[in-house]
């Protein structure tokens, strides 16, 4: 045993200690009413019980001010719950617009995490200390939870769908990483560790690992190599529209309507692409399901980003300046390359 037994996981985010006043909240307002409702009851049950068979209590009638009161005071209370929860809630959901991007993929049963930059991780994640992070995950099979405790971070992973949460660690260090979600006999296995840098040391590993090209090239490649560059020509002289300043935009679709060209939409043009054809084009693409995994899709989708608008596009790739900052902590990267032919 250690020398300690820590209650609550380190606090290593800026959303640890808000989540921890809130809970400490919680656990308060909910002990102050277990105690009073069961010794009013212990008080009750003896100070006015039945002393004879013939006893007959009474009718009574109390005021009206305590019952006013006892509606009112819990209904302040749950509204103070609501909106300091919403509160946190919603700025989880919020990622700054500087924020590192990168992505995460849940399969049966590891996390295969990917930086912009073209590093690819298997249960493992290099960030810096101080810089926000969002990270938009998918699954490639059953739905899994990306849970890291020191961050108070939690958001579930869904198979045909991009969800994303975002963090800033506080503190160098390193962290459990968990799957919170049961997916399959070995969800307990699906662990693995968070590595909080500093800058410089960051700096250093994101430049020791980049042989692959970063995201936005693999992508390129993967774009002529599934021919794609045949019909989405640059110029829009193509049959398919020119994907050029796409990433963002509100497309027009065939049939009216419209949609915001984001990641889920690319995505979905990709693996489906008849459910929102563009106005003026044909439904003619043929469907790459099967063909690309979830992580070609990531490259893809990045590839497509960086022919656009890109909202906070300074997060992107490391300065060169930076390589020298020498050989500090450069572990090995797990360099699986999962691409289909
Ligand atoms: Cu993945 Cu549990």
């Amino acid at each position: 045993m250690g020398s300690r037994f820590p209650l609550f996981p380190e606090q290593a985010s800026n959303f640890a200690a808000d989540v921890d006043h809130l809970l400490y909240f919680l656990l308060a307002v909910t002990t102050f009413f277990t105690l009073l409702i069961f010794c009013s009851i212990f008080y009750f049950a003896v100070r006015y019980r039945r002393r004879s068979e013939s006893e007959h209590p009474p009718e009574v009638h109390v005021g009206m001010t305590l019952e006013i009161l006892w509606s009112v005071i819990p209904f302040g209370l749950t509204m103070i719950m609501f909106t300091w929860g919403a509160s946190i809630f919603f700025s989880m959901h919020r990622p700054p617009d500087d924020a590192i991007e990168l992505y995460a993929v849940g399969k049966q049963w590891m996390w295969k995490l990917q930086h912009m930059e073209g590093q690819r991780e298997i249960n493992e994640l290099h960030i810096p200390v101080g810089r926000p992070v969002k990270l938009i995950m998918t699954s490639e099979d059953v739905i899994h939870s990306f849970y890291v405790p020191a961050f108070r971070t939690k958001e579930d992973v869904l198979p045909g769908r991009y969800t994303v949460t975002w963090f800033k660690p506080t503190q160098p260090g390193k962290y459990h990483l968990f799957c919170a979600e049961y997916c399959g006999n070995k969800h307990s296995g699906m662990i693995g560790w968070v590595y909080v840098m500093e800058p410089q040391a960051y700096q250093a590993w994101l430049s020791g690992g980049a042989a692959e090209g970063s995201l936005a090239s693999s992508g390129n490649k993967l774009f002529q190599d599934l021919a794609c560059v045949n019909c989405h020509k640059a110029d829009g002289s193509g049959r398919g529209p020119t994907l050029v300043g796409l990433f963002n935009k509100t497309v027009e679709l065939s049939g009216g309507g419209t949609v915001k060209a984001d990641e889920a939409y690319i995505r979905e043009s990709i693996l489906n692409p008849a459910a929102k054809v563009v106005a003026g084009y044909q439904p003619i693409m043929p469907t790459f399901q099967g063909l690309v995994t979830e992580e070609n899709v990531l490259q893809l989708v990045e590839y497509i980003k960086s022919l656009g608008p890109k909202p906070g596009s300074g997060a992107g790739a490391a300065p060169a300046s930076q390589k020298k900052a020498g050989a500090a902590t450069i572990p090995p990267i797990p360099g699986s390359q999962p691409l289909n032919p």
